[in-house]
């Protein structure tokens, strides 16, 4: 199974993968957490991309094409995937659908969520990532005692951090680039036989339930 989940920042991409990845046994590859260990690790990579991902702008094609193609590539995506935030620009598309000619593996479903971007900046700003698993919350989650229990099940408690780019000024640029570069290439993928909108306003159990529903239909 490849899955193409596709949105603007803060309609639930990553909040999903994490979810459906452990229903259905697939790896969750999103570019945004490729570029943050990279920049994290120090690696030429994280270096290119750090200045680009501080102004809310795309980091250029041919970096994410390369590390996309390098990735999917490697022995554990053999049972499939989930592309989260990847592409994001016609060039990446194109990129990306010769490459999976070329391994003869089509895409299964692309799932775009669809959320009126007005809603988006109050999940933003409020969106913690525990620097221990990765784990996706919401500010308006958090339990009482400011740790989640059981985080990633390690034994381990979650310490939960705002990402640097949900500053209002950059999840500003961040949902203007959106709209300029990757909102069009939504009209690439329509025409798949198995192109879903989901309604990505509603609870996080809804929409996964949403999913699930067009994934086994
Ligand atoms: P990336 O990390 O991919 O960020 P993004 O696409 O902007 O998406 P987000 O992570 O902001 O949102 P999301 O949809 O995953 O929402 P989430 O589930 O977290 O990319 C960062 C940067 O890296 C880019 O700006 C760019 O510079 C670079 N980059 C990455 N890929 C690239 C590419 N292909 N090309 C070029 N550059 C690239 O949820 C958000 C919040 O909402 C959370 O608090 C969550 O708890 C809450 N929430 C989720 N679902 C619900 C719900 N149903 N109801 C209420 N709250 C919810």
């Amino acid at each position: 199974m490849i899955l193409i989940f596709l949105g603007p920042p803060g309609s639930g991409k990553g909040t999903q993968s994490q979810i459906i990845q452990h229903k259905l046994k697939l790896l969750h590859l999103s570019t945004g957490d490729m570029f943050r260990k990279a920049i994290q690790d120090g690696t030429a990579v994280g270096k290119q991309a750090q200045a680009y991902m501080d102004r809310g702008e795309y980091v250029p094609d041919e970096v994410v094409v390369a590390l996309i193609e390098e990735r999917i590539q490697e022995p554990d995506c053999k049972n499939g995937f989930i592309l989260d935030g990847f592409p994001r620009t016609a060039p990446q598309a194109e990129a990306l659908d010769a490459l999976l000619a070329k391994l003869k593996r089509p895409i299964t479903h692309v799932i775009s969520f669809v959320i009126d971007h007005a809603k988006l900046s109050g999940r933003i700003s409020g969106r913690r990532v525990c620097t221990v698993c990765g784990r996706v919350t919401h500010v308006s989650e958090i339990p009482a005692s400011g740790k989640f229990e059981n985080c990633s099940n390690q034994n381990s408690d979650c310490e939960l951090i705002q990402r640097e780019d949900d500053q209002a000024e950059v999840v500003e640029k961040r949902l203007e680039v959106y709209q300029e570069q990757t909102a069009p290439i939504i009209e690439h993928y329509r025409n798949h036989s198995k192109f879903f909108e989901i309604n990505a306003d509603q609870s996080a159990n809804d929409v996964t339930s949403d999913v699930m529903k067009v994934l086994e239909g």
